[in-house]
């Protein structure tokens, strides 16, 4: 059930032309299993409201830095952080923009 709702919210979304973040996020999320619904969970709580976790994370992909990180100790020890994300300014607004409406809009429905 909440996978065909988020089905529908995809859809609605990307409709809008913002297959931007399923271009630029989803493919690496999935092939390293690390889930954009927790990170997204975990850097909301971090960064508190919208344009904080915006402005934050547009930061972060182009600076990850080891301290910066929302990521747990445990997760850094393991893994390290992510390489630079090289991506235009539009796209990574496009790209965040989907990113928060999409697990925003599917908190609601849960
Ligand atoms: C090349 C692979 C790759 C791509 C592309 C990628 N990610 Fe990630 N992402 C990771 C990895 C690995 C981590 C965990 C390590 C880290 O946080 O630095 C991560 C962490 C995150 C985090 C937690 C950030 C933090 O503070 O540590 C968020 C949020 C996130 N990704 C969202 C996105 C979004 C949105 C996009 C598209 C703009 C994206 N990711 C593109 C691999 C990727």
């Amino acid at each position: 059930m909440k996978k065909t709702i988020l089905a529908l919210v995809l859809c609605g979304v990307f409709a809008h032309g913002e297959g931007s973040f399923a271009r630029e996020c989803i493919p690496c999320h999935r092939q390293k299993n690390i889930s954009l619904q927790k990170v997204f969970m975990d850097a909301l709580l971090v960064y508190g409201g919208e344009e904080n976790m915006k402005a934050g994370l547009a930061y972060y992909f182009r600076n990850p830095r080891l301290g910066s990180s929302v990521m747990d100790e445990d997760f850094l020890q393991k893994n390290g952080i992510k390489e630079p994300i090289k991506l235009s300014p539009k796209i990574m607004d496009e790209a965040l923009e989907a990113y928060w409406q999409i697990y925003t809009v599917r908190g609601k429905l849960q």
